[in-house]
């Protein structure tokens, strides 16, 4: 379907549905019911230098229209990944980005030495990650460390450079333009928002990274603020769980939407998302590339 094609700087999707990190595995796994071509980029679970276990179970817990996750980034480290789990994702996805955190800058640059070689569409900064060095506080908390690590990543590789923001954030705009000046080539907002649970039952506290339906103000909200203030392009995610929310995300600025813990409660999400937005381009008679941003300004145009 033309109409859904869509642009993330020289990354051409031809759907605007990106499968976000995390909640859709290293997307290898066969499953029958999910149309392959809808996606226009899959972004794998994030990968560090070294294996992790991840945090000890409960690690998800469904809460008020959403659920807190703690996984704890559990993943193979890069170089099963690389070896491995890549050339199976190939197969699948024409358009891949890989999702990586590092603990410190020189553990992030040890990742990208190894990505680096590869054939993938973009490399996502999950930089919603601890930092060790700066007492565990996020890279995306602070736009000075925000800039440090885009620039010095920047200085390394030509793979186009997602920044992948936390809203845990007092101005988001400024860590965004931080992201922007050091090199990163598209934004993609919003990682989890800090949550937590309390499981009676267990007499347990689950203290993680909230998400789904109730998130998606928050989303919106920091896509809105964000697209204000920066030329490259935004990846809307947070809360999709149906077709209109997709749509609500591309009006106020963003050229792709992720979709994350709507396909937990929806199986059928990706077509349903799909097939609203090609409906309601073809009702209005416009192409994608025509809405997004529709309901928002530029501040330098104002
Ligand atoms: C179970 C689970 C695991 C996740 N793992 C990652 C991850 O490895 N890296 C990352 O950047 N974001 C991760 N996320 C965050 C999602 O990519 C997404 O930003 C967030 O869930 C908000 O979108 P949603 O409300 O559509 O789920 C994870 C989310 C969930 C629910």
């Amino acid at each position: 379907m033309k109409s859904l094609k869509t642009k993330l700087g020289k990354i051409e999707l031809a759907t605007p549905i990106i499968m976000t990190s995390g909640t859709f595995g290293y997307g290898i796994e066969k499953i029958n019911f999910i149309d392959y071509e809808k996606i226009g980029a899959f972004t794998t679970k994030t990968i560090t230098y070294n294996p992790l276990r991840g945090n000890p179970q409960p690690r998800i817990y469904e809460t008020e229209y959403g659920m807190i996750n703690r996984i704890g980034l559990q993943n193979p480290g890069v170089f099963y990944f690389v070896k491995n789990v890549l050339p199976k994702i190939r197969k699948k996805f024409k358009n891949i980005f890989v999702s990586i955190a590092g603990r410190n800058e020189k553990e992030f640059i040890e990742i990208i030495k190894i990505i680096k070689k590869e054939k993938i569409s973009a490399i996502e900064l999950n930089l919603s990650c601890p930092n060790i060095e700066k007492k565990q506080r996020m890279f995306s908390q602070d736009s000075e460390t925000t800039y440090k690590i885009i620039s010095i990543i920047k200085n390394e590789t030509d793979i186009p450079l997602i920044a992948k923001l936390s809203p845990n954030v007092t101005d988001i705009k400024e860590i965004a333009i931080s992201a922007e000046k050091a090199g990163a080539d598209i934004i993609s907002l919003i990682n989890t928002v800090k949550g937590l649970s309390i499981d009676l039952k267990r007499m347990k506290i689950i203290d993680g990274g909230l998400s789904g339906p109730c998130i998606k103000p928050v989303g919106l909200k920091c896509v809105y603020d964000v697209y204000k203030v920066v030329k490259i392009p935004i990846i809307g995610i947070g809360g999709i769980i149906e077709g209109k929310d997709a749509l609500e995300y591309i009006l106020v600025g963003a050229s792709a939407i992720g979709i994350g813990s709507g396909l937990f409660s929806n199986a059928n999400i990706i077509n349903e998302v799909y097939n609203f937005l090609e409906n309601y381009l073809k009702k209005n008679n416009l192409m994608l590339e025509n809405i997004i941003g529709y309901l928002n300004e530029k501040d330098w145009l104002i």
